[in-house]
Formats: structure tokens, sequence, C-alpha cells
């Protein structure tokens, strides 16, 4: 069954923090991973769930930094994996699994904006290869681990996608780069990667969202030049977040909503914004938000997740 994208009403809002989600949630004795879990809304997202009692796994494609950022925030751990390399994957995904340690919480946050042209792998598309493809294998090999009722998966998408859906045919940008679509198309993936995941999760209890966090300054921004942040209307003359823009700590809210709310239970699947489920967008100003069709199309997910299944070599969680 598909889930509505419908408003539930959850009592939380744009303004929510992490904190505030999780006021009553006891996470003590859950181990959650989040990539990405040491910059940004990565380390606020951290920060809350290691506040509400959980040990938190971070991978990271630069340990020491992350060991930095995370100094004072008892149970976390940080181990080295790049997304961009497959075999980096494996490795740390061996590693944990040989922990023997159930996985009820992961959230897929780790990404790149806006890059110059990068090839990586076999000449995949950075953003597809890094934002999707990373995080399709690193699930797939963790699956053992996520086998226990419950477990739930967060796509860290967003409204980015209003500019693409998946180009099928020419995913990798052999002709044409363009940053913002390479960095749209990859944030469909990873709408489309949540939705056939809960599909094929849901009866093993299993599921899986996809989140737009909203707007928020943060390194994500890092290979745009200042002159267009002002273009763009995400900062005031005086260097100030432009209104409408998130803290950080409001930006994690919605993942770490998603990631933990009985409110959730029945609705895999969803794409979420603003702590609740995202209507279908009524405008293209992606400050709204809404969820565009491409990026709920079930037969795009599945088309999305058999390509993903080819290009890494991994399919497990289909048989
Ligand atoms: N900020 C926003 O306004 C906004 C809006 C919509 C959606 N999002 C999404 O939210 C997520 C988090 O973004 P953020 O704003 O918190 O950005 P951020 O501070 O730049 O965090 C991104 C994280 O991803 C990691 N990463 C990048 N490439 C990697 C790789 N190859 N392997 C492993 N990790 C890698 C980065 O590690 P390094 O620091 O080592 O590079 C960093 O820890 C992203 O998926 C982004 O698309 C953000």
């Amino acid at each position: 069954m598909i889930t509505k994208q419908l408003r539930i009403g959850t009592g939380f809002g744009a303004h929510s923090t992490a904190a505030d989600v999780l006021s009553g949630i006891d996470l003590t004795g859950t181990t959650a991973l989040v990539t990405g879990g040491y910059s940004g809304l990565g380390l606020e997202t951290t920060r809350a769930l290691a506040r509400a009692g959980a040990h938190v796994i971070v991978p990271a494609r630069r340990p020491v930094i992350a060991a930095r950022a995370l100094h004072d925030i008892p149970g976390t751990e940080v181990h080295a994996l790049d997304l961009a390399d497959l075999e980096s994957v494996r490795v740390f995904c061996e590693r944990f699994l040989e922990t023997r340690r159930p996985l009820r919480i992961l959230i897929n946050g780790a990404g790149v904006m806006a890059c110059p042209e990068t090839r990586v792998g076999p000449g995949w598309e950075a953003h597809f290869a890094i934002n999707h493809l990373g995080h399709f294998a690193l699930v797939h090999r963790l699956r053992p681990a996520l086998a226990s009722g419950g477990a739930r998966v967060v796509s860290v998408a967003s409204s980015g996608h209003f500019l693409s859906g998946i180009r099928w045919d020419d995913i990798h940008f052999r002709t044409g780069y363009d940053r913002w679509l390479a960095y749209a198309q990859s944030k469909t993936a990873n709408a489309l990667f949540a939705l056939h995941l809960d599909s094929l999760g849901a009866d093993r209890g299993l599921s899986a969202f996809a989140v737009h966090p909203g707007s928020i300054l943060t390194p994500l921004q890092r290979h745009i030049p200042r002159q267009e942040w002002l273009a763009q209307g995400w900062v005031t003359p005086d260097g100030e977040p432009a209104a409408g823009f998130k803290t950080p700590e409001q930006g994690a809210a919605t993942a770490v909503w998603a990631a933990t709310s009985p409110l959730l239970d029945g609705h895999g699947g969803a794409y979420c914004q603003d702590c609740d489920i995202a209507e279908p967008a009524a405008t293209d100003d992606m400050l709204i938000g809404g969820v565009k069709p491409w990026a709920t199309d079930p037969d795009a997910a599945s088309r999305l997740w058999e390509l993903s299944g080819r290009l890494t070599g991994l399919n497990a969680l289909d048989q």
C-alpha cells in the first residue's frame, strides 16, 4: 500500500528542533547510524539521538575531523567510510556486522551539493554515486543488522528534487553536466529509494521514509561562491540566513522525527517535511516545499532500484 502524501497533524512544525521531537522518547539501548553525522544537520542529529540515550555510529569520510566534532558527545563512535567507494562501504559494513549489533535507526544524511563535475568509481557522476548509490549499497549490506522488527531507515532528500526526475537516458551526465540538475536527480533518487525500500521491508518490520530538512546554511553550500548565496536569496546583505531558513537544530528535526515517531507507524514510504508528512507540491517554490510526483512514483522507484542493483552488483533485498 502506498502512503498518501497528506499531513497528519503532529503538533510539530518548521520551528521544532530535534530535541523537541525527542521529548519523552527514551532511546536507551538503541543503536543508530547516521551518515554525515559529524557536520551540519547530521551533527545535530547525532547530538539529539545521543542525548536521548541512543548509541550512535558515525561513519565518516574524514574520521579525524569527525572524531574532533564528536569529542564532547558521549555514546558516539566513528568509523571510516567513503560513500564514493563501494569497497569502503563493504569493509565498513562487514566490520559492523561482525559486532552483531541490531540497528534500529539508520539515517542516510551524508551528501554533496552542486559540486563541479566529478567522476567516481567506474566514471559515475558524483552526486548520484555518493548521495544515492553509496547509501543503496550501505543499506543492502547492513540488511542483516536491520532485520529486527521496528527498524527505520531515513533518507535525507531535499526539495532540490523539484528540478529533476531521474534522467533515465543519461543518469551520469555524459553530456551537458549541470551541478544543480545533478544534485536534483540524486535527491529524487533518495526519495524513490525510501519508497521502494519501504515496500520491500514492509513484511519484515522495516520501514523507510524520505525527508526534506528545510533550508539551512551548513558546509553543504561549500561549492557555491558567496555572491551566489546572496543572488539565490539564501542570505541577507549582511550575511544573515534569509527569512524561512532554519537553524541546524531545526533542520535535524524532521529526520529525527521520522526515525522515532510512533505517529508514522503505518505510513511507511512517506516523504516528510517540517515534522509531518509533506503534501504534493503546489508550487515550484522550494522554500515552501512539498513533493513532486516524480519523487513518489512507485514505478520509477522500482526501476531505480533495479538499475542501482545492477550498477552496484547488489540486489539481496529483492530476494
Ligand atoms: N543544508 C540544507 O539546506 C539542506 C537542504 C535540503 C537537504 N539537505 C540534505 O541534508 C543532508 C546533510 O546536509 P548538511 O547541510 O548537513 O551538509 P554538510 O554539513 O556538508 O554534511 C554532509 C556530510 O556528508 C558527508 N559526505 C560527503 N561526501 C561523502 C562521502 N563520499 N562519503 C561519506 N560521507 C560524505 C560530509 O563529510 P565531509 O565533511 O567529510 O565532507 C558531511 O559530513 C544532505 O544529504 C543534503 O542534501 C540539506
